[in-house]
């Protein structure tokens, strides 16, 4: 679902990705990890081609990620993105805030759109709050509707950078558990995310990044018991001690 072949971003003559290759299979859930400045958010605006890319190529369901125009638009609309900070408009309704890409990018029917934003709102918990402006909303529940946005343009893959790391922590686990619904449901995802407890109850496959390369690939549990490298052991070792 997801293919990087050779892919290489520098910033200036700062090597931010070193080459990488990464085939993700539909359906698969991947979890990406590492030290602050490692390249994890490069990745993920790579993959959505918010960053470009210098070297390599990105396919997205077996179709190149294309350099512009509208066939990126089009191709941009499939890959979902949740970011730390929700960015939901103020000054619209939680519904409208949800409808907004659907109508625009996908050119769906209003009512269409709006139908499918109460049923994702009610799928993340909010369907109460359809009415409400962001300000009323808590930050994990502004967070939610971010995930119902993104769902809303019936994308084929979903990147979350971290997510709930702005949340206050006990808003923490109503964002994860929507994301682990999705992740049963089949939904192919990237998540960047240092929630341990997500990782090893949602995740396939965890990443770890350090100075702009993929240095592990394992799946969960072997990455939890048995990290192989160095890094990856002293990283494991600093978070899990907190
Ligand atoms: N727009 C940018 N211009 C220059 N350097 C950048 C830019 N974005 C990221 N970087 C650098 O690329 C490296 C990887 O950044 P990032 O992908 O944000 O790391 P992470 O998400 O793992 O913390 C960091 O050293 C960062 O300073
Ligand atoms: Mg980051």
């Amino acid at each position: 679902m997801i293919r990087l072949d050779g892919v290489n971003k520098y910033f200036d003559d700062f090597h931010a990705l070193k080459n990488i290759n990464l085939d993700i299979p539909r359906g698969q859930v991947v979890v990406v990890i590492g030290p602050s400045g490692s390249g994890k958010s490069t990745l993920c605006r790579a993959i959505n081609r918010l960053e470009t890319i210098e070297q390599g190529t990105i396919y997205i369901d077996g179709e190149r990620l294309p350099e512009e125009g509208k066939d990126l638009a089009r191709l941009r609309s499939e890959v979902g993105m949740v970011f730390q900070s929700f960015n939901l408009f103020p000054h619209m309704t939680i519904r409208d805030n949800v409808t907004l890409g659907s109508i625009k990018v996908r050119g769906m029917p209003k009512n269409t759109a709006q139908a499918l934003a109460l049923d994702l709102l009610d799928r993340v918990g909010i369907g109460n709050q359809a009415k409400k402006y962001p300000a009323q909303l808590s930050g994990g529940q502004q967070q939610r509707v971010a995930i119902a946005r993104a769902l809303a343009m019936q994308p084929k893959v979903m990147l979350f950078d971290e997510p709930t790391s702005a949340l206050d922590p006990e808003m923490v686990n109503e964002v994860l558990d929507v994301m682990t619904d999705l992740a049963h449901e089949g939904m192919t995802m990237v998540c960047v995310t240092h929630e341990m407890g997500f990782a090893r109850k949602a995740a396939h496959r965890v990443l770890f990044m350090a100075d702009g390369e993929i240095i592990e690939d394992s799946d969960p549990q072997s990455f939890f018991d048995n990290p192989q490298h160095e890094r990856s052991q002293d990283f494991l070792s600093k978070i899990l001690s907190n």
